[in-house]
């Protein structure tokens, strides 16, 4: 090769690169803009459709969720919380007397102030915490027992249909005294604006919200605490349009499930707004909550929503493809039982022991 040639072969390399990063330079405006002047094109891509089916375009609301617990349960409840629902949470936090950083869990109260007489003090302090270290990071403030069943997705689509930034508080409303406030065993929720209001105008308040007394009854002190900053209650039966069964089950799902009303406590009718119901109809197909789970419930729970499928035989196609078995290979793949042990079956007429 000359040096001539050398020359115009390096020339006509460097013309063609420039031209390929000039047209990928006008590629890249061109699809920049395309994106950026049809909003609503991105919503019915593939890409956001995988997300959340069917919906808007908008952000997945950012739900923090704290879990009221104490040092002798993070073993059994609050672990199987971190094993099961607590993943699906964009932040799992546990408010207890003690750290245990494995799990996520935080120290709020003395060691001595953690039982249930101090409920209240530790729901105070958890949502101070929780108002400290995270409030601008968060959209929804989740507030559970470790005996507690969420089921997020569902929490989200709720959510989905109102603003953080206004003053909003969730759950099963009852009224005691007739004052009204959110079970709290059922779970509830505040907007980013509820703990706002919440952490700067009712916390350090007597005349607001109830200061800490060794009294185990959160939810009746929180609902008082709110609705003194203006904060509005939404009872989980309103929260959907066109759906008005409960949403958040203040019992384990099983007590709803009997015919008669033996199952259903004098206190929960006392105190909830409308009848009670048993039976299929108990509680909404979009239920967020249900409360009483022990470690083994949590776990049947997870199973139920997320593992089981039903068979579908109109939709999986290949089943009636599947070919039957024929003798040879039934016999090849199930070869006939070993039946030599079998011995005399007038002995094996009794009982055997151990059976
Ligand atoms: C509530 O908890 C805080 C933080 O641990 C503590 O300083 C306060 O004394 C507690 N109040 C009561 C009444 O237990
Ligand atoms: C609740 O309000 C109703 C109607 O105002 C009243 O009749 C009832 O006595 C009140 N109950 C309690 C426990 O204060
Ligand atoms: C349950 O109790 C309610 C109100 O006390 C009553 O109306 C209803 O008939 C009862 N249902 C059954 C199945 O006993
Ligand atoms: C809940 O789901 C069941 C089973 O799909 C359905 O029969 C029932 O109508 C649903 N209930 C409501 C209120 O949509």
């Amino acid at each position: 090769m000359t040096a001539k040639m050398k020359l115009r072969s390096q020339l006509h390399l460097l013309t063609g690169f420039m031209a390929g990063f000039v047209l990928a330079f006008v590629l890249l405006l061109y699809v920049y803009d395309v994106s950026r002047m049809t909003p609503c094109w991105s919503s019915t891509s593939t890409r956001s459709m995988a997300t959340t089916a069917g919906f808007v375009d908008e952000p997945q609301p950012r739900v923090l969720c704290m879990v009221l617990t104490c040092p002798e349960n993070v073993q059994s409840l609050a672990r199987s919380v971190y094993e099961t629902w607590g993943r699906r949470c964009s932040r799992l936090i546990f408010a207890s007397s003690e750290d245990y950083e494995p799990l996520g869990v935080v120290q709020v109260v003395e060691p001595a102030g953690g039982g249930y007489e101090d409920l209240w003090n530790k729901t105070r302090e958890g949502f101070r915490h929780v108002w400290q270290h995270y409030a601008g990071d968060y959209d929804w403030f989740l507030k559970a027992d470790d005996d507690t069943y969420v089921v997020m997705e569902n929490l989200q689509h709720l959510l989905r249909g109102f603003d953080p930034d206004t003053p909003v508080f969730f759950g099963y409303k009852m009224s005691r005294y007739n004052v009204s406030y959110m079970s709290g065993g059922a779970s509830y929720i505040l907007s980013r604006e509820a703990l706002h209001r919440f952490a700067t105008q009712a916390y350090e308040s007597e005349v607001i919200c109830p200061q800490p007394k060794k009294m185990g009854i959160e939810d009746f002190y929180m609902g008082i605490c709110l609705q003194n900053v203006g904060v509005h209650f939404v009872d989980s039966t309103q929260a959907l349009d066109g759906d008005t069964k409960p949403k958040f089950m203040p019992l384990d799902l099983e007590n709803y499930m009997s015919d008669g009303n033996y199952t259903i406590p004098d206190w929960l009718r006392l105190m909830s707004l409308s009848s009670v119901e048993t039976g299929l109809g108990c509680c909404s197909n979009y239920s967020v909550a249900f409360h009483y789970a022990s470690r083994e419930r949590m776990f049947l729970y997870e199973f139920l929503i997320y593992h089981l499928k039903v068979f579908d035989s109109n939709q999986i196609s290949e089943s009636r493809h599947r070919s039957r078995l024929s003798l040879s290979d039934l016999a090849r793949r199930f070869p006939l039982e070993d039946n030599s042990h079998i011995k005399d079956l007038l002995q094996m007429s009794e009982k055997p022991n151990n059976f």
